[in-house]
C-alpha cells in the first residue's frame, strides 16, 4: 500500500446526514476516477450526539436514489488529532468550522467544502435535519458539485494527474 495518500475529512454538526452523504458521494467519485488507492476518505462531527450511529434514514435514503450506499458509516466526533492527521478537513457551515478551530491541532487546513463549488451560489451547506426529503435533495446537490471540484483541486495539487480530455 502507498503511503503518499492524499487525506480528506468531511465534517458536520452531528455526522449522519450532510458529511456521511460527501463521504459517499466523495468515495464514489474517487473510485469511478480509479484513485481509491491514492485518497483516504473520512468524516466526523463536533458533536458526540450520534457516535456509532448510522447515517439519518432520510440521507441514507437520498444517497441511495443516486446509487451510494452510505448504510456502513457510523458517526464519530472530531478530535484535535484529526486536524494534524488530513490534509483536508472541510467544514459543511461556518458553525462547524468554528467548532473546528476550538480543537488543537492545525487549524490551517480547516476550510469550507462549498469554496470547491464557486458556483453554487452559496458558502455554507444547509443543515438538513429538521427539514424535509427535499432538504436532502438540495444538499446532495451541492455536496455533489462541490466534490467534483474538491477532485480537480487534488489532482492539480497533489496528484498532478489532469482531466483527460479524452473522456
Ligand atoms: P448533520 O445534521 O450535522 O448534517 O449530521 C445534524 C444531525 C443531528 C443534529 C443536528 C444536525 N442534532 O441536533 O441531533
Amino acid at each position: 500500500m502507498r503511503n503518499d495518500k492524499v487525506r480528506v475529512l468531511f465534517v458536520c454538526l452531528g455526522n449522519i446526514c450532510r458529511s456521511p452523504m460527501a463521504e459517499g458521494i466523495f468515495r464514489k467519485l474517487v473510485a469511478d476516477a480509479g484513485l481509491a488507492d491514492r485518497i483516504l476518505i473520512d468524516s466526523a462531527g463536533t458533536h458526540g450526539y450520534h457516535i456509532g450511529e448510522p447515517p439519518d434514514e432520510r440521507a441514507q435514503r437520498t444517497a441511495g436514489r443516486h446509487g451510494i450506499d452510505i448504510s456502513g458509516l457510523r458517526g464519530r466526533e472530531a478530535t484535535a488529532a484529526d486536524l494534524d492527521t488530513f490534509d483536508y478537513v472541510l467544514a459543511m457551515d461556518y458553525e462547524n468550522r468554528d467548532n473546528l478551530r476550538g480543537l488543537r491541532g492545525d487549524t490551517a487546513k480547516v476550510g469550507m467544502f462549498l469554496a470547491y463549488a464557486p458556483g453554487c451560489g452559496c458558502t455554507e451547506v444547509p443543515d438538513p435535519y429538521f427539514g424535509g426529503c427535499e432538504g436532502f435533495e438540495h444538499v446532495y446537490r451541492l455536496l455533489e458539485e462541490a466534490a467534483a471540484g474538491l477532485l480537480a483541486d487534488i489532482r492539480e495539487r497533489h496528484l498532478r494527474l489532469a482531466e483527460n480530455p479524452y473522456k
